[in-house]
């Protein structure tokens, strides 16, 4: 929008003279933003979107580290601190290599420089004023008060730094819970997923995906990259809080709409509808209803007997509904008013299910998969996780990635499943406890090769024993 700005008028003038008439309006000149020239390299070959961003990672466990890991894909520089001799509590967690960093921990730290610093020392905190002044944003997803008793205040590291993005994951936003240590479960009870998830007759259900913790830190990573851009205009850093019981229910939004529904009469896609079981008062667990406006159900396929993971999820979408019946063997339900149209279908939902369970039982999920592809209409093979590590078509568009380590080791990992056309993926392997810790003192923080070794003998950057042997 133009901005238009009015003369002020110095003194009075005499009513109908002329110049007491005159106003003058003046068009603003709009700045103009340095907008770098489009490159003239091919797409891909101009660097990654976040090339000279530094990020100060103070994450640890999922949630946090998989929002830093997600920037380093995308070409930030990325400092992980760890405490000196421990490190990262998730590196000896679920160990599946004697002595080697587990792939809890690899999995989730991959592209990122680590460094140890014993955060609750003088000389520690001294290399970590120096760290805030070099760094564009810090991470950190610590116990609420953790970051600020090791005096880390956002008053502290703005004096330092005012360009500084200060980024959080909590468990809870402020309110009664905002002092709680989470994990990933109880976010996905307090968030809304668990109680609308299972089956009607059973207890809630978590469900497998991360949607806390790496939900949160995707939630997290997205506030990051939005603060940066504003930096551009404003110059100044901000705070960026994720709540984890928000990102939950972010997630979980489809039943918040289901519980105002519920005020207006019973939500007709649940199978519990067709089936004349009342509803309650808040929004109930669907089983393998779909979410949507499309009925949908898991169904058996040929050898369901002894492979778990012999389903498919089948959409009954209204536009292939004349398809489906012709797939199925019934196309006598194309024209009969009990099946013609999604209302009249609602109420037989189960028994529509259950027949075309009996054609699903009959192909493999894959020849479901071919037959009802063919004809446009939705369906989803259940791939196990073994069938999603060995598929050819995720190693090839880098979301499967295959990484060396030193210790233990090539392992898999899951790479970028955000595409950049001009940013490729930059998916390397984890760094060893402190691996990069002299590179960053000496290159990112340009300590002198005397002041490194002063650091070293204040037992800053060593393990508890190594002190107690130093002193
Ligand atoms: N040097 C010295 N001390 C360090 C350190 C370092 N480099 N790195 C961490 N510490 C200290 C912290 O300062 C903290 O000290 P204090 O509480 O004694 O002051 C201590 O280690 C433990 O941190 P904390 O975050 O409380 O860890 P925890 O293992 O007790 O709790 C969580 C783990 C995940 C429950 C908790 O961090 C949390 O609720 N985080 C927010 C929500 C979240 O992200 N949850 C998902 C995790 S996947």
């Amino acid at each position: 929008m133009a901005m238009r700005k009015k003369t002020k008028r110095a003194k009075a003038k005499p009513a109908g003279s002329k110049s007491a008439r005159r106003v003058v309006t003046l068009k603003a000149k709009k700045p103009k933003a340095a907008q770098p020239r489009p490159s003239s390299k091919p797409q891909g070959e101009a660097g990654r979107a976040l090339d000279g961003v530094r990020i100060l990672d103070f994450t640890h466990v999922q949630s946090g580290p998989t929002c830093t890991q997600l920037l380093a894909y995308m070409g930030a520089d990325v400092i992980k601190v760890e405490r000196p001799g421990i490190g990262d509590i998730t590196r000896g967690q679920l160990r599946d290599v004697k002595g080697a960093d587990s792939l809890y921990f690899t999995m989730l730290n991959g592209s990122k420089r680590s460094i140890t610093i014993d955060s609750k020392h003088a000389k520690g905190r001294d290399v970590l004023d120096r760290l805030v002044k070099a760094c564009d944003v810090l991470v950190e997803n610590f116990a609420p008060g953790a970051l600020d008793r090791t005096g880390l205040t956002w008053e502290h590291i703005h004096k330092l730094n005012p360009r500084m993005i200060v980024a959080s994951v909590k468990g809870f936003g402020p309110g009664p819970y905002e002092d709680c240590k989470v994990y990933e479960n109880v976010a996905q009870c307090a968030g809304g997923a668990a109680s609308t998830t299972g089956f009607r007759d059973g207890p809630p259900l978590v469900t497998g995906a991360q949607i806390g913790d790496t939900g949160t830190g995707l939630h997290l990573a997205l506030g990051i990259v939005a603060a940066l851009y504003q930096r551009n205009r404003t110059g100044r850093g901000q705070k960026v809080l994720c709540a984890m019981q928000d990102g939950v229910l972010n997630l979980a939004r489809v039943k918040l709409r289901d519980q105002q529904r519920l005020t207006h009469g019973p939500l007709t896609e649940y199978s519990q509808y067709g089936e004349g079981v009342p509803f309650g008062l808040a929004t109930p667990r669907a089983g393998n209803d779909s979410g949507g406006g499309q009925p949908g159900w898991i169904l058996k396929c040929k050898g369901w007997e002894s492979d778990p993971d012999a389903y498919v999820y089948f959409i009954t979408q209204a536009p292939v509904w004349g398809a489906i019946c012709d797939v199925i063997g019934k196309p006598e339900w194309k024209t009969d008013p009990d099946y013609a149209t999604p209302p009249a279908r609602l109420p037989r939902l189960r028994k529509i299910f259950d027949t075309i369970e009996q054609w699903t039982m009959s192909k493999t999920k894959f020849e479901v998969m071919d037959i009802c592809n063919g004809q446009d209409i939705p369906v989803g093979p259940i791939l196990s996780m073994k069938e999603l590590a060995e598929e050819p078509s995720l190693r090839a568009t880098g979301t499967v990635v295959e990484v060396d380590h030193p210790t233990r080791g090539p392992y898999l990992t899951v790479g970028n499943p955000i595409k950049l056309s001009d940013s490729p993926a930059d998916v390397r392997r984890s760094p060893l406890l402190g691996e990069h810790t002299d590179e960053v003192l000496r290159v990112v923080l340009r300590y002198s090769d005397k002041e490194i070794s002063e650091i070293k003998a204040s037992g800053a950057l060593s393990a508890p024993e190594k002190k107690a042997e130093a002193a």
